[in-house]
């Protein structure tokens, strides 16, 4: 078995960890708020005002630090007075982007602001700019946020909530290159201008405003945005990017059926991440040095065929160890960006496409990427340290680096080295080695499997987070790390 040098250096210290890179994203799209999240307090699922009590347990267990709502396309076609007051009265809306179904507006500001309370997490809201008015955009933000007496504020009383919320994520439209309105990027920069001058800080309330940014690779957007806007309270400009094998968005591929060929081009076509947040971070570097706005990744992850049988406009897919090996090499990435990366949220958080949870009926399963999130939960406000590992690439297909990973050292003095090894084929001996000082005791946490294995509603527990072995000898620490694995290591020094 091959042997890999890894080797961290606790003291130096590089960036602040945020831990709004764990977020999640939840969208009015197929069954990810209703059923998903929202199934109503008369449902037999055990439900916490109507909220699915499990899905609230499993965001906890993953410390789900924020939530992006309500879209996505939907945002820009989402009027928020509709969801609001006697639930029995509320407006129905033909959700146009996805399946064109009828929706009855139960899920709205309250519900998810409520929602947020019960998980212990930010909430991340996209206003509507694509087909929604400045006034309507203001009034949403007074009503949330206002604690004085104002017709906004009044209008939130009568609906039940005395107190205002505190919301710091608000998104000024989403995609307005394309489904929030198909703006070129000048246009949208002034329509920015326009929106935000009235979407103002209430009562103590602190808006964090992200502007919609790049379609992945559109470089120019990012330019164009950073010259127009910065000075124009963005704190953060968004990127969004699907990983497609192939880059095929005509024959994504089967979630769960697919070859060892599909599988390398999945992951060459997550590591462009790199790639993009590299490219994206020097053109803001430079109208930003202090690295003051955040590009904020509102939308990543897998992007497959539906399964077979569902709703095309549903976007509902499996996850595999497939799944799992892409969360944790864009998930490392972030890290070791994070100096520029302040915010991620993963598409999507139940029932669509890169989900962390799949639900049906009474039973909610844990996707291999919700492991992930688990394996990766120590890193949240750590402070990222210098690490290296010696790496090799697999044959065979395209060409792809074997191992990806990041460190961090927390309050406490821990150390979390989280690392993959994507080979399907090749086991590594793992070194763990520290620069200054010597490791005492270590401990680690993986998931592995077929990178065809999957969780579903018969067998909740075929991948599942299980000890992997560490040995600690002479200040240092090695580890076996199987093929198709995602491995958490915890270090004392
Ligand atoms: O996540 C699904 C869709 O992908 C979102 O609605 C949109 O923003 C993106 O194109």
């Amino acid at each position: 078995m091959k042997k890999l040098n890894l080797t961290i250096n606790p003291m130096d210290r590089k960036s602040h960890i945020n831990r709004e890179i764990y977020g999640n994203f939840s969208e009015h799209l197929g069954r990810c708020v209703y059923d998903g999240i929202y199934v109503g307090e008369n449902s037999d699922i055990p439900n916490i005002e109507g909220f699915r009590k499990d899905v609230i347990d499993a965001f906890r267990e993953i410390k789900l630090p924020v939530l992006r709502w309500p879209g996505g396309c939907f945002a820009d076609a989402y009027h928020w007075k509709d969801g609001i007051g006697d639930k029995e009265k509320r407006k129905k809306m033909i959700n146009i982007h996805w399946g064109g179904l009828v929706e009855d507006n139960s899920f709205g500001t309250h519900e998810f602001l409520r929602f947020c309370e019960l998980v212990g997490c930010e909430p991340y809201i996209a206003g509507n700019v694509g087909s929604g008015t400045v006034e309507e955009m203001a009034e949403w933000i007074e009503y949330m946020t206002f604690d004085g007496v104002s017709p906004m504020a009044e209008l939130r009383r009568k609906n039940g909530r005395e107190q205002p919320w505190k919301l710091k994520y608000f998104g000024i439209g989403n995609e307005n290159w394309g489904c929030g309105g198909n703006m070129t990027p000048e246009y949208y920069c002034d329509t920015y201008r326009r929106y935000q001058s009235y979407c103002r800080d209430f009562s103590g309330n602190n808006l964090y405003k992200i502007a919609c940014g790049p379609n992945a690779f559109d470089y120019n957007w990012t330019e164009v945005c950073m010259k127009n806007i910065t000075a124009w309270n963005m704190k953060g400009l968004s990127l969004h990017y699907y990983t497609v094998p192939y880059g095929n968005w005509e024959h994504k591929g089967s979630a769960t059926v697919f070859t060892d060929a599909d599988y390398y081009e999945t992951i060459s076509a997550t590591l462009q991440m790199e790639t993009l947040v590299t490219r994206h971070s020097e053109i803001m570097n430079r109208y930003d040095p202090e690295g003051k706005v955040g590009l904020i990744v509102d939308e990543w992850g897998c992007w497959f065929d539906v399964e077979e049988g569902t709703n095309p406009g549903f976007l509902y897919q499996q996850n595999t160890m497939r799944d799992a090996i892409v969360a944790a090499i864009n998930l490392n990435i972030f890290n070791r960006h994070s100096d520029r990366v302040y915010m991620a949220n993963i598409a999507q958080a139940v029932n669509v496409l890169q989900a962390v949870l799949l639900t049906e009926g009474m039973v909610t399963v844990k996707t291999p990427t919700f492991h992930v999130f688990d394996l990766y939960k120590g890193h949240q406000d750590a402070t990222l340290i210098y690490s290296h590992v010696e790496n090799e690439n697999t044959e065979g297909g395209v060409s792809v680096p074997c191992i990806s990973h990041s460190a961090s050292i927390n309050d406490n003095g821990e150390v979390l080295v989280t690392l993959s090894n994507c080979a399907l084929d090749k086991e590594y001996e793992i070194d763990l080695g520290t620069a200054f000082g010597q490791i005492t005791a270590a401990e680690g946490r993986m998931v592995t499997g077929d990178a065809r294995a999957y969780n579903d509603f018969t067998n909740t527990d075929n991948v599942v987070i299980r000890p992997i072995e560490v040995k600690t000898e002479n200040g240092k620490a090695s580890v076996v790390l199987p093929a198709c694995s995602v491995a958490a290591i915890t270090i004392k020094l």
